[in-house]
């Protein structure tokens, strides 16, 4: 699956203080709102049910079959014949049904006389029916029943299949076509004021249950016949191409019936069904189909060309990059209007939320570009890696996802060269899960696969971990292999492995092969190394002692006084490629491979400086000894360029948490920031204005905060001017991507210190826009922040405005930028007003109501409101939230990261205390972080408050 919480980056800059949490809430959002609309229950069409009891008729021991999470190994399905037919009606809000029937045909591998089949929600409308391939008769079904618990249909047998033989398993069934957003459901969009409605699929990871009784696991990978029937004016797609589409008719009703070509050999988690009236627009590519399907006023819009576009270029890249052909002959793409992740995989058919998958190049920000391009790659990359070669079992899914999620860089870097979008997984990735991976709560990579049965723990597997961490730890292995030996060990695993199944270690095998046959010397095996990395969990900091040639590494904790919630198979201790640079020139690669090391090469003599973890190519942060660090930030000072712009974000986020962890003190963090006056690109000042967002949650409320403001805005003026003379006063837009989005943070920043010029030019902007409001010429990459902060300067008018804009608007993602901006306003009624809004679905979608409380709270001014309304509304906010989700925690933790008081953390035990009858579901850990993070708050300040005060004071007298 695509991530789930890539967000804007123009709305991430919106509000002030975007960490992993606000940005975590995007899935966690979608996760509510299926739920959510898996409650609305309407009558189910008019479909005859056989009786299938639901449990076993017997009182059965709990060791059965039919109790355990994990099929039997008797039974391995070849082959399926599927044809569903799901019965739309173009209405709003009701729950549709779809019937079906399938045919399976299984080897028996070990002889019982037991069938379990997946099978989930699905009511069967005929008696099961069992044949033998070979013309002999089968086994008789003695009793059926469901087994809800572990969403099987068991099929006990009067005498046992035999090993060898193949049989036909026929079923007949009906399910709900629900709003639910997992198995078979339906998703609405109006078009010229009618509803429409789409039957889609959602399988991953173990919905497809849901739509037929399947063998649904990843393993278990077969061929698949698939038919649809649908309504005359749809169209029908599925994973392959369309081979026959006549016209039948069924029960007196006149259909179209669309049959697909086979699949290859694949697993039933990669399957797709869709039912649409969208219109598409096509290419092909050698033998390859390229199709774009969406809305037809998208479509007429040209709101897919730039999709189309980059697709063929992208599957290039990874044919020569695998080395293997594109495995199908063709490739779908579909925009659907409600989708919970960011994308999925499915084999030849990839279904993508519309902001994933749309370009409107009148109103989508460069930001929104570049994560289409992203998305799309690595959904691409998926097609071979995870979709022709699979992992056997969901343990492993760090391996697909962390893959994916690293060559997603490399295949968009080929679609749009200009962009150097390769150096962001640094910040996007890297820094982004060095955040989670720093806690004493983190978790390994990989997980036990007995440790994993239930589809909840399954599901809880998509988590920045396996992504962010899998990538990052991906890209330093193939850049320690150097790129041939990765790409040449991971086209011999493609090919041996093609249309099967693997364990990680698999790949890990054909990349020491490689290494082998390479001649490369390496310190261990490729396994023991990466092993150090997979199994146990969090990150080494590296310490280097540059005077004595010492070099240490010790788990990196940002809570100094945390210890670790489990017992490391390595004690806590890595196998650490360093890449160094001394004095400018590059050095050769040293292993660290033990707790304490010396060598003569990481010595200097002043003015000599060394930077270790080269383009940060490695997953650990560093330290140095004082000396270094002095001589550091003095090439900052007078030369920065001479240190890679990506060594340079390094530096200021490893010394920010060195910091924090308390290995540095925090004046030498705050230096780090010292030549950003001088600094223009992207990469350091984004990082510094990641780690500032904590200073400006501790001080934002005390008399810090002049200070603080005096000192960014002394630092971010020169690059305001600068973008000013680079832009033509404005007029045009930067060329680099990096460049546009630094000049997005110059505006937001000066803006936000209070720069008089910036100010009335965005003044000027959005009133230019209220003149006229049919005409909205501001730079789509500006408008989140031209919002904010023209909303944040101005009165109930202006609010008034974007409010009435946002109610009007049907580009999802500019409602996005307005909804987030609404949250910036300084004005107590308003934002209280905005608050109660959440209340009310037809104002703010139920989806989006706790993102938008949390952007309240992200507002210094609407923080206490916020607290307060969710304090006063508590009883109303769980019972519609409260049900097992995450963004429910998130809400809490929005809300209350800035407390830092003893009177707040009083108050919070209290809230604590207060709702102990009412509950807090899934928050429950997150009231207990709160707390724990407020303590931990409260020291931060009493330890450094003082110091940074004075060195404010002297940085902005200077
Ligand atoms: C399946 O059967 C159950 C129990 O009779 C019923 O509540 C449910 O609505 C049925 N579902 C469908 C889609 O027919
Ligand atoms: C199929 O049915 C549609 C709608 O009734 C009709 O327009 C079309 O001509 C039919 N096609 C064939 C091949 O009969
Ligand atoms: C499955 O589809 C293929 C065509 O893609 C066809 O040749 C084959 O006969 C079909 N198999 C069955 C059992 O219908
Ligand atoms: C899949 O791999 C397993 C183990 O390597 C092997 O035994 C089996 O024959 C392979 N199956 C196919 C269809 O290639
Ligand atoms: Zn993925």
């Amino acid at each position: 699956m695509g991530k789930g919480f890539y967000i804007s980056k123009t709305v991430a800059a919106v509000a002030i203080v975007v960490g992993a949490a606000a940005v975590a809430t995007i899935i966690a959002l979608s996760v509510v709102y299926s739920q959510e609309k898996d409650k609305n229950t309407v009558k189910p069409a008019d479909v005859v049910t056989t009786a299938v009891p639901t449990f076993a008729p017997t009182t059965a021991p709990s060791n059965d079959p039919w109790h355990r999470y994990r099929l039997p190994d008797t039974l391995v399905p070849e082959f399926y014949d599927v044809i569903l037919w799901p019965h739309i009606r173009q209405e709003s809000n009701r729950i549709d049904t779809f019937t079906g029937n399938s045919s399976v045909v299984f080897r028996c591998v070990r002889e019982t006389d037991l069938i379990l089949i997946h099978s989930n929600k699905l009511n069967l409308t005929a008696e099961p029916t069992l044949t033998a391939l070979s013309g002999t008769p089968a086994p008789i079904i003695h009793s059926t029943w469901m087994q809800d618990t572990t969403q099987y249909l068991v099929m006990q047998l009067n005498s046992k299949l035999t090993a060898g033989e193949s049989y036909v398993l026929l079923t007949e069934f009906v399910g709900e076509l629900g709003n639910g957003l997992g198995g078979f459901y339906r998703s609405e969009y109006k078009e010229n004021g009618k509803i429409k409605v789409i039957a889609t699929t959602q399988m991953q990871p173990t919905d497809a249950r849901k739509v037929f009784p399947c063998f649904d696991e990843p393993a278990m990978k077969a061929t698949f016949n698939i038919t649809l029937l649908h309504d005359h004016n749809t169209i029908a797609l599925s994973n392959g191409k369309e081979i026959e589409s006549v016209n039948v008719t069924i029960n007196g009703i006149s259909l179209k019936k669309t049959r697909f070509e086979q699949t290859k050999r694949m697993s039933t988690y990669l399957l797709a069904f869709v039912v649409s009236e969208f219109d598409h627009i096509a290419q092909t590519d050698g033998n390859v189909l390229i199709r774009i399907y969406a809305r037809r006023e998208a479509i007429s819009a040209g709101h897919g060309n730039y999709s189309l576009q980059i697709t063929g270029p992208i599957l290039n890249f990874f044919e020569s990059y695998y080395n293997t052909r594109y495995p199908l002959y063709k490739s779908d793409q579909i925009a659907l209007p409600d989708f919970n992740a960011g994308a999925m995989e499915n084999w030849g058919l990839i279904t993508y939320r519309e902001t994933a998958l749309l370009f409107d190049p009148e109103v989508s920000s460069s930001g929104n570009k570049e994560r289409i391009a992203t998305i799309i790659s690595h959904e691409l990359a998926h097609m071979w890696f995870g979709n022709l070669v699979t992992l056997k079992w969901w343990n492993d899914l760090w391996l697909n996802e962390g893959f994916a999620s690293y060559v997603e860089y490399l295949g968009a870097d080929h679609a749009e060269p200009l962009w150097n979008i390769k150096d962001l997984i640094v910040l996007n990735d890297i820094h982004r899960v060095f955040a989670v991976d720093a806690l004493a709560s983190s978790h390994p990579l990989s997980s036990k696969e007995e440790d994993i049965m239930k589809p909840e723990q399954i599901s809880e597997l998509f988590d920045t971990i396996s992504y962010s961490k899998g990538a990052s730890v991906l890209r330093m292995l193939s850049d320690f292999l150097t790129e041939p030996i990765f790409v040449q060990g991971l086209s011999s695993y493609l090919n041996h492995f093609q249309f099967n199944n693997t364990v990680y270690r698999d790949l890990w095998d054909h990349l020491q092969d490689a290494v082998i046959s390479s001649g490369t010397k390496l310190p261990m095996t490729v396994g023991d190394i990466m092993d150090r990395w997979v199994l146990q969990m969090g990150f080494p900091v590296v310490t280097i002692n540059t005077t004595t040639g010492d070099l240490t590494q010790e788990h990196f904790l940002l809570d100094p006084q945390s210890k670790p919630n489990q017992i490391s198979p390595f004690g806590y201790e890595w196998i650490v490629p360093i890449q160094s640079i001394k004095h400018g020139s590059s050095q050769e690669l040293y292993w660290l491979q033990s707790k304490t090391a010396q060598d003569n090469r990481m010595k200097t003599t002043a003015p000599e400086w060394l930077i270790a973890n080269f383009n940060v190519s490695g997953y650990y942060r560093v330290n140095y000894d004082q000396k270094n660090w002095e001589r550091l930030l003095a090439i900052l000072m007078s030369s920065h360029e001479v240190i890679p712009v990506i060594n340079r974000a390094q530096l200021i986020d490893d010394a920010f948490n060195l910091a924090r962890a308390q290995h540095i003190c925090t004046t030498l963090a705050l230096q780090t920031t010292k030549y950003l006056s001088a600094e223009r690109e992207y990469m350091p000042w984004q990082t510094t204005l990641n780690n500032l967002d904590y200073y400006y949650l501790m001080f934002d409320r005390n008399e810090v905060y002049d200070l603080l403001q005096k000192y960014v805005r002394k630092q971010v003026e020169p690059l305001f001017y600068y973008f000013k003379s680079a832009t033509a006063n404005w007029t045009e837009i930067p060329s680099g991507l990096m460049d546009q989005y630094n000049e997005v943070n110059a505006i937001r920043m000066a803006c936000s210190t209070g720069v008089e010029e910036c100010v009335s030019l965005i003044k000027g902007w959005f009133q230019q826009w209220m003149d006229n409001e049919a005409i909205n010429l501001i730079n789509p990459n500006l408008r989140s922040t031209v919002y904010c902060s023209a909303i944040a300067a101005g009165g109930a008018k202006e609010w008034d405005f974007a409010w009435r804009m946002f109610l009007n608007t049907n580009v999802a993602t500019e409602a996005e930028k307005l909804r987030a901006a609404l949250a910036c306003s300084t004005v107590p009624w308003i934002l209280n007003r905005y608050l109660e809004y959440t209340l009310n679905p037809e104002l703010i979608r139920k989806q989006d109501a706790t993102s938008t409380i949390i952007y309240i709270a992200n507002n210094v001014v609407g923080q206490p409101l916020a607290w307060e309304f969710i304090r006063a509304n508590w009883a109303y906010i769980f019972s519609e939230y409260g049900g097992g989700s995450f963004s429910f925690s998130n809400l809490i933790n929005g809300v209350t990261k800035r407390f830092s008081s003893l009177f707040e953390l009083k108050q919070l035990e209290q809230f604590r205390d207060d709702n102990a009858d009412v509950g807090f579901g899934s928050g429950t850990l997150a009231i207990q972080q709160s707390i724990e993070r407020t303590r931990a708050n409260i020291r931060w300040l009493e330890q450094n408050k003082a110091e940074v005060t004075e060195w404010l004071k002297k940085a902005t007298e200077q």
